[in-house]
Parts: structure tokens; sequence; C-alpha cells
């Protein structure tokens, strides 16, 4: 198997990245956090997997919600140290380990959560197979990715490309049906994410036994249009696709 590109590693993109989130008012904490909090059940007593956990905030707010235990696991020693420093808690574990490996990890969980790491994963259909193995009896995915109408496109010099027409923003949208490796520019060049159309996401989370239970696409509250006016955009092109699953 390929070995995972390891961009939160690379020290330029890690800190642009750090930088941004640090900031505040951007997508994740306007519009993907708030959307990703109001899909999950009631977390008292549960035990869950945090893939692709970056700094660990989701995984804190389990442990604030009444979760039983978290184990979080991410592919960057980065993202890893800075977890452990800002948001320890004494039943979280975090590891270094790639989604690819997930079928090393042993026991069961109620809740498998995931933010906007599987577009970075190569195989999405190992990927919800060992998700499916991990999790108990009626147990639940959770999960964000950026929205295949975001990915599709092969020209990413800039990220969120798009021209005017009638002095109209309209995005860039091509290759859609074309599944498969983008490589693009964000904080630095040659970033790699995995490009899937809708229905191959959708089905292959059927044809691997899930019930589908609420599928979302980002949209902007009123309150985060206030605080950041550009994410009006999410009505004519959204960043983000949800879905929530069970076993
Ligand atoms: C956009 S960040 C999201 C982090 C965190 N979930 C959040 O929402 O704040 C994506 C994270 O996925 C991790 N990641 C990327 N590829 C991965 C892989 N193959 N296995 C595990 N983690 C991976 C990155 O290191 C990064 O921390």
């Amino acid at each position: 198997m390929d070995k995972p590109q390891n961009i939160y590693d690379n020290e330029k993109f890690y800190k642009d990245y750090r930088d941004m989130r640090e900031k505040g008012l951007n997508a994740n904490e306007l519009i993907e956090i708030p959307i990703m909090k109001d899909m999950l059940p009631d977390l008292k007593g549960k035990r869950i997997l945090d893939l692709g956990c970056g700094n660990g905030g989701m995984s804190k707010y389990f442990i604030e919600k009444g979760a039983k235990s978290v184990l979080a696991i991410d592919l960057s020693s980065n993202m890893i140290n800075e977890a452990k420093e800002k948001n320890n808690a004494e039943n979280i574990t975090y590891v270094v380990l790639g989604m690819e490996d997930i079928s090393k990890i042993e026991g069961k969980f109620d809740i498998v959560f995931s933010s906007l790491a599987f577009h970075y994963v190569k195989d999405y259909d190992k990927l919800v197979k060992d998700i499916y193995n991990l999790l108990d009896e009626n147990g639940i995915l959770i999960y964000s990715q950026e929205h295949p109408i975001a990915t599709a496109s092969k020209y990413h010099k800039e990220m969120k490309s798009y021209i005017f027409l009638d002095e109209k923003r309209y995005y860039v949208v091509s290759n859609y049906n074309e599944n498969g490796e983008r490589k693009m520019f964000w904080n630095v060049d040659g970033v790699i994410k995995y490009h899937r159309n809708f229905s191959y996401t959708i089905n292959t989370l059927i044809q691997n036994k899930y019930n589908l239970l609420e599928v979302r696409e980002s949209t902007a509250s009123e309150e985060a249009i206030k605080l950041n006016s550009k994410y009006e955009n999410q009505n004519d092109r959204p960043y983000f696709l949800f879905i929530k699953a069970s076993k």
C-alpha cells in the first residue's frame, strides 16, 4: 500500500494551518463544528474513536459531554503533540496512527467520529469496512468531509476558484465523475486529497451494510454570516458534506 501523504508534518503547512485555526472565525469554527455537534447523539458513557483528531478539540468536547473514553488518532506527530498539550484529559488516549491502519486497533466503539479527514484517505471502501468492524452493535459513524463539488476540479492553483458572470460569482466545477487523487495548493503546493462523487460516497456505505441516518450539506447560520460575511457563499457552493450512519 502507498504511504499516505503526511502534510500536517510539513512545517510550513502546519504553521499556516495552526495560525488559521488560532485566528478563529474560520469555516471550521463557524460552519463545520456547529453542524457536527448538532448531529451528535447523547454522549454519556460512550466509547468514541476520533479519526484524524487534529489538535483534539472535539475529543476534549466528547469528554466534557460525558463520554466514557476517547481514542484519538492522527497521522501527524505535530497534531498529536499539539493535542496532548492543549486538550489533554484522563480518558483521552492520543496516538500517532494513520486511518489506513485502524484494523490494528483492539476493542469496540459506540461512536466513530471524524472531522474533515476522510478526503485524505485513498481507499474509502477499506476505511468504511475497517470502521464497521470497530463499531459495536448499533454503533454510529458520524463524519464530515470536503464536499465533492469542492474537491472535483483538477484546477487547483487557488483553493476556491471562481469566475464572475453578470457580476455574480460562479464557482468552477469540473471532472466531477472522475474519482481519484487531486493535487492542490493549500498553504504549500502538492497537497493530496481524494475526490469521490456523491453516489460513490453514499453507495459505498450502503454496500458495506451501513444504515444511513442523516446526510447534510453545509449552510451558514445568520450568526456565522454576521461574523464573516464571505460564508454567504455556502448557498452557492457548500464546502462540506456530513454523513451519519449506523451499523
Ligand atoms: C483538516 S484537519 C482536521 C483536524 C480535526 N479533526 C479538526 O477538525 O480540528 C485533518 C486532520 O487529518 C489528519 N490526517 C490526514 N491524513 C490522515 C490519515 N491518513 N490518517 C490519520 N489522520 C490523517 C491530519 O494530520 C489532520 O490533523
